[in-house]
């Protein structure tokens, strides 16, 4: 493939796990590809910071079926959830164990030391350390760059979809000179989650919701937003407001750690989660978190004690992050954080969108997997067979690149000042966590969709007078908030993430009173 080409057979947008096995499966199927990120490293994928690791079925389907399906409260979609279990072991074992030769942690008589997550009920997850993610993505990513069909372009930036008579042909990117097109018979989106929107998230901060604004903007129909995902157990370093920068000094507590036998304590010492679910530590993620933040506020904190657990040795790379915050000792403070968007972009069973030519994959697609609530350690999972699927399709049945007319961008006011996307950032922040966090009350919800759609209208007015990628991760930031709110406010039903607080019943969760002492 010649360098630097404007035109490809397949365009993949993004470089996590979905995004690099789109790529290959393209590859494979006898396309050239070009994949271009924004990021500069590979720690700007979610993807890298994944901890947990990566489901298996182990020889059992219908067991991890039943559990995603619980986890979901009965609300994700059993034929997603059929193309999932019954793809997952043979693409691990084909992309991650043959072809990039992950080394998953074994136990000491040999074979895979598979670990168990909340809501699942078997060991059957396959990590390295609490470190799963990076020993991943880094082998996948030299994979793909050193592919003689993939071009792998970094630090590029998609800005808009190329779109003609209701097709997608391509990405106008921030590459230089700024506004160039990469046309593509098919278009991968494998751009990550909306970590950014909220100021504590276990994201990098290029999660800002790029792939679903620009496929909504575009027309693309999108999915289930208003189950964003919060993690029960990320570091609480004492504080809450970190502006843009947030996420820096809190980082996650894998739920492997509860797995293991780690257990959640209420300032005054007590074990509460089996007063809030039957399965205790190990139920299902937004209970959990909604109790942690329910025992905070009553007892004033919650520590995640690791001391019934060989945390030093199980867990060494999580136990150096703990020193490294100046965190001694068995007893680590935690609070509820941002973690994962289980819906997005509305796609098929190979990814594809409702526009023509256009696919969607990972974090930024709504395959009907995790419903309102996601099961541990399906991202990674959902990431790679979608990606395998779609990269496939995409290759198979993507058409020639057309090189269309694309959209002029403007440059009028190169003096922007540089503190507007800053600021804007945490108005935006902020108002998504008073009001589409953890806990949301429908009446707020309203006045969050005035605050943002007011916010997006002062973004858009500076869109259109300079191109910049911090103006447009901001457009796109505030595109996606303004979906997410207005997804919340329709959906009236308190499920899964989407927890409506019922003010009239002062419905908070509480333990139930037969468990009283
Ligand atoms: C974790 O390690 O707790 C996160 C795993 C996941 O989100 O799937």
């Amino acid at each position: 493939m010649t360098e630097r080409s404007d035109a490809t057979d397949v365009l993949v947008v993004g470089s996590g796990i979905a995004g690099c096995s789109a790529a290959l499966a393209a590859a494979r199927a006898g396309a050239d590809v070009v994949l271009i990120t924004k990021a500069e490293r590979p720690d700007g994928a979610s993807t890298d910071w994944a901890q947990g690791g990566i489901s298996t079925t182990r020889g059992d389907p219908e067991s991890l079926k039943a559990d995603v399906l619980e986890a979901s409260d009965g609300t994700a979609d059993p034929e997603a959830v059929d193309v999932l279990v019954e793809n997952a072991d043979d693409a691990v074992e084909d992309v991650l164990v043959d072809t990039l030769g992950i080394d998953f942690d074994e136990t000491d008589e040999g074979g895979f030391d598979y670990a168990r997550e909340a809501a699942h009920s078997e060991h059957r997850i396959l990590h390295v350390d609490a470190a799963t993610g990076t020993h991943i993505l880094r082998p996948f990513l030299n994979y793909v760059d050193d592919h003689q069909r993939i071009e792998v372009r970094q630090d590029v930036a998609a800005l808009e979809l190329l779109t003609h008579e209701g097709r997608v042909h391509g990405v106008l990117t921030d590459e230089e000179p700024t506004g160039r097109p990469v046309f593509a018979g098919a278009t991968v989106l494998a751009t990550g989650g909306v970590g950014a929107l909220y100021s504590r998230s276990t994201n990098p901060d290029d999660a800002t919701g790029d792939g679903i604004a620009m496929a909504a903007l575009a027309g693309a129909d999108v999915a289930d937003l208003e189950y964003v995902q919060f993690h029960p157990t990320a570091y609480d370093p004492g504080q809450s407001d970190r502006g843009v920068d947030g996420g820096d000094d809190t980082f996650l507590l894998s739920e492997a750690l509860r797995g293991e036998g780690a257990v959640l304590r209420n300032a005054d010492g007590e074990a509460f989660a089996t007063d809030y679910h039957p399965r205790g530590d190990l139920a299902p993620r937004d209970v959990v978190a909604r109790a942690v933040a329910a025992e905070r506020e009553r007892t004033g904190g919650v520590v995640l004690d690791v001391g019934p657990i060989e945390f030093a040795s199980e867990f060494p790379s999580l136990a150096e992050t703990c020193r490294d915050h100046g965190v001694d000792g068995d007893q680590i403070p935690v609070a509820p954080c941002e973690h994962f968007l289980c819906g997005g972009i509305d796609v098929d069973e190979e990814g594809r969108t409702s526009l023509d030519r256009l696919y969607a994959v990972g974090e930024c697609a709504r395959t009907g997997v995790h419903g309102a609530n996601r099961l541990a350690s399906t991202s990674l999972l959902e990431g790679l067979v979608w990606g395998l699927r779609a990269g496939e399709d995409a290759a198979t049945n993507g058409a020639e690149p057309e090189r269309v007319e694309a959209p002029a961008l403007s440059n009028r006011d190169p003096e922007l000042p540089e503190r507007f996307a800053a600021e804007k950032f945490v108005r935006l922040q902020r108002t998504m966590d008073e009001y589409l966090g953890l806990r949301r009350d429908p009446d707020e919800i309203a006045r969050a969709s005035a605050v943002l759609r007011r916010l997006k209208g002062e973004v858009d007015a500076y869109v259109r007078t300079r191109t910049a990628r911090d103006l447009y991760e901001l457009r796109n930031a505030s595109v996606t908030a303004l979906l997410i709110a207005r997804a919340a406010s329709e959906n009236r039903e308190s499920i899964g993430c989407h927890y409506l607080v019922d003010e009239s019943t002062d419905a908070e969760p509480k333990p139930p009173a037969a468990t009283d002492p």
